[in-house]
């Protein structure tokens, strides 16, 4: 391993994750999380809302991503953005509520993965760890500094295994984790292994001067297959970890699924008072012939009408309102959905204010969109 130089911390005595008390040390990596794609495949809720800051149990995605970030000690965190970023500096300001530090780098014009991380950090010393801005996840992130550090990386890529690889980036390491080939969307018959790119990379800062400023660069097609030609020690990071890219509508619920679950290791817990298995926001108006069946979250200001019926896996957004008799099961309705009387919901995701009508069938599958009207 080369020296380090003089000033710098040094990485092999300080692997850069918290102390006991959670606190960053020195040599802490800070953080870009990219999020400036425009969240195509979960339209049309993202006409809507950015997919950063989608909710999942009536909570801006990123949260979970800054809460894992901080419980690593990592609370210096540059959000690469491009695409509607003042609703998204509106949802999470300057990080202050959660106790981590956030600024914003814009691109004027969307400058890829790679170029977006150029954007956002300096090809200083230290290390920055990269954060697609759509998956959710528990790895322990401090084992993966000490996995790079003792293995002598400069970049490393937390890997996962997946059923189908064809959406993701195929990722081929040899008995020693190093990285061999990287094939991003690989067709059919290029796929070897099911091992994936699991969208959190470490890199040493030194390894961002090989992307040009101000251009458009991709980290999958350009910069990863860059650090192979080069030689650059170059690791995958295979954990035991909860993993979910959320970018689908059926993915963006099944993370809820599996947050209500229990299935994903979080410090973040929906709003309100939990009795049994049910989050329950303030001025909560139900019928006492309503039944709510957790495990289920129900935001502020809502309304059941007698004889509703909200079954397992349910979320409420603030303000919604169910009309009498109506069944929900695995339904995720945003802010102010109301729903008439007789209605059956099941396994889908409705946008905020939409109204569905008196007896309608909604799923499984289905997704509405922002101020629709189903009758
Ligand atoms: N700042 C910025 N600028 N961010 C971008 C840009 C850009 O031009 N383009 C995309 N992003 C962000 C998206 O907002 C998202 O958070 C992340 O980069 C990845 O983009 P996706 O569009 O979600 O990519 P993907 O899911 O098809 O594939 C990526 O993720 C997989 C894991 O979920 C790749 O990294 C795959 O290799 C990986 O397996
Ligand atoms: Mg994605």
């Amino acid at each position: 391993m080369p020296g380090v130089p003089e000033g710098l911390p040094d990485p092999r005595r300080h692997p850069g994750h918290a102390d006991q008390r959670g606190r960053a040390l020195d040599s802490a990596p800070t953080a870009v999380i990219l999020a400036g794609g425009q969240g195509t495949r979960l339209r049309p809720l993202t006409l809507a809302r950015p997919k950063p800051i989608v909710p999942l149990l009536n909570v801006p995605f990123l949260h979970y991503q800054l809460a894992l970030l901080r419980q690593h000690g990592i609370r210096d965190i540059v959000l690469a953005c491009s695409y509607r970023v003042e609703s998204i500096r509106a949802q999470l300001g300057d990080g202050r509520d959660l106790g981590v530090r956030l600024r914003y780098a814009v691109e004027a014009e969307p400058l890829g993965t790679a170029g977006g991380v150029r954007n956002a950090a300096e090809p200083t010393g230290g290390r920055v760890v990269v954060l697609n801005g759509d998956v959710l996840t528990d790895v322990d992130l401090s084992q993966m500094v000490q996995s790079h550090v003792a293995r002598g990386a400069q970049a490393s890529i937390y890997l996962t295994p997946v059923e189908d690889p064809t959406p993701y980036g195929l990722v081929e390491t040899d008995a020693d984790g190093r990285i061999l080939r990287f094939v991003e969307k690989p067709s059919r018959e290029a796929i070897t292994t099911n091992t994936i790119n699991a969208g959190i990379y470490l890199l040493n800062r030194e390894l961002l001067d090989l992307i040009p400023r101000g251009q458009v660069v991709s980290m999958e097609r350009d910069f990863f297959p860059g650090l192979l030609a080069r030689r650059i020690p170059f690791f995958g990071f295979v954990a035991r970890a909860y993993w979910l890219d959320i970018g689908s509508p059926e993915q963006y619920r099944q993370a809820q699924v599996d947050l209500l679950n229990g299935a994903v290791a979080t410090r973040l817990t929906p709003r309100g008072t939990r009795s049994d298995n049910v989050w329950v926001g303030e001025t909560v108006a139900m019928a006492s012939s309503a039944v709510v069946s957790g495990p289920a979250v129900l935001g502020s200001g809502i309304t059941l009408e007698p004889e509703v019926s909200v079954g397992p896996f349910t979320v409420l957004g603030d303000g919604v309102s169910i009309g009498r008799g109506s069944r929900l099961e695995g339904a995720i309705l945003w802010d102010h959905v109301q729903v008439g009387e007789a209605a059956v919901l099941r396994e889908c995701v409705v946008g905020s204010r939409a109204l569905i009508g008196k007896g309608a069938r909604v799923g499984p599958g289905a997704v509405v969109s922002e101020n629709e009207v189903v009758p």
